[in-house]
């Protein structure tokens, strides 16, 4: 083909005007201008453990001997560990690479051009990022003012052509739980209920039991957030039988690497030690929301998460996030129509509330 655009006319229409997913920089790129080094930045913008991972993880990660080896495509070892982590049976728990792998792989199998899914915004970019890629139409139905999500506009809105509902819990970036009597009635449609539960482990509530008697009930979770393996890339999901075993047949053989796995195991068997972690960050997050209250231009949402969602009220959201990036301090800033101006913030450690908040009252208080 000489025609030098030819290729690109051969893309998939739907994909060539597609909007991106709005990922978080890398440390080098806020070391490149805020001009502090990467190991003195603090990334309060990703919702990532600021603990680390268990220091078992990097002993094993250090000693593996096989890295010349595929991974097992199974899984064996790591679903047999998680079905005593997540009380649910062996084959209904498949891993991926994060939890964002297992919601295209949700999309692989449901998802023909021009199928609906519902999405409840705010919310978790994936879920509109990946129906866009496989060529879906979303239907967004607006949580209401509190961020509970709405259920009876998501049941009127889930008419023919609705094939999934995604349902963040704790949702990202408000922060709260969806109670089990809303799931309930979610569950009653004739579509998959797709419940992402990434934050479980800071909210302790979890809904895997009811998959057992739900065919259309998913649940995921990863390890990118407790566990502090985010750049490992590993999630899991919990599947009725009647999905796993086609989920099985459509899974790229070696998705999730051998050091994932791997690491993912090594974190089971460091419970404790991750634990103590969450504990702290659960601490930290109620430490760090009475300290964003004592300033007149946040609003900080309570949260069952490991990060704050405030309003900014008399002052600019995407300042306050540039003024803190001058001094190395990451969050996130929203500007979208139902966030009009919004910060989000990840719990750090102790020292890390500090440094955030001596900055803040120097921006907000001057
Ligand atoms: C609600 C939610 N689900 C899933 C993920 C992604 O998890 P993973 O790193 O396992 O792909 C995130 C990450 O921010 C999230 O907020």
């Amino acid at each position: 083909m000489n025609d030098k655009e030819g290729p690109e006319k051969l893309i998939r229409s739907h994909l060539t005007g597609m909007t991106p997913y709005a990922y978080v920089a890398p440390l080098e790129a806020a070391t490149a201008e805020s001009g502090v080094a990467v190991d003195r930045i603090i990334k309060l913008d990703g919702n990532e453990n600021p603990y680390g991972c268990s220091p078992k993880v990097k002993k094993a990660l250090l000693e593996y001997p096989f890295y010349h080896i595929y991974p097992d495509s199974e899984q064996r070892e790591l679903r047999q560990a998680l079905q005593r982590y997540v009380s649910a049976p062996f084959e209904s728990i498949i891993a991926g690479s994060g939890s964002d792998e297992l919601i295209e792989f949700v999309m692989r199998l449901f998802i023909d051009p021009g199928d609906r899914v519902i999405n409840c915004v705010p919310t978790f970019g994936m879920y509109q990022f990946s129906t866009d890629a496989w060529g879906g139409k979303v239907t967004t139905v607006p949580r209401n003012a509190d961020f509970a999500v709405d259920v009876a506009e998501v049941k009127k809105a889930a008419g023919k052509g609705t094939k999934i509902i995604f349902i963040a819990s704790p949702n990202n970036p408000s922060g709260n739980v969806t109670p089990e009597q809303d799931i309930l009635q979610l569950l009653e449609l004739p579509v998959v209920v797709v419940l992402d539960e990434a934050y479980y482990e800071f909210s302790q509530k979890t809904l895997v039991p009811l998959v057992r008697d739900h065919g259309n009930l998913i649940v995921l979770r990863t390890f990118s957030k407790w566990a502090g393996l985010a750049g490992l890339r590993v999630g899991y999901g919990v599947f009725p039988d009647n999905i796993a075993k086609h989920l099985f047949r459509i899974k790229p053989p070696y998705n999730v690497n051998a050091a994932a796995q791997l690491a993912a195991l090594e974190s089971l068997k460091d419970l404790d030690y991750l634990q103590s972690t969450v504990k702290a960050i659960v601490a930290e997050r109620q430490r760090l929301f009475d300290k964003l209250a004592e300033f007149q231009n946040l609003r900080p949402w309570p949260s069952e998460a490991n990060f704050i969602l405030c309003s900014v009220v008399n002052h600019n959201a995407q300042s306050i996030c540039q003024e803190l990036k001058r001094r190395g301090i990451l969050i996130r800033y929203f500007k979208t129509p139902l966030l009009k101006n919004y910060i989000r913030i990840s719990v750090g450690r102790p020292d890390h509330t500090d440094a955030l908040v001596a900055a803040l009252s120097d921006i907000l208080l001057k």
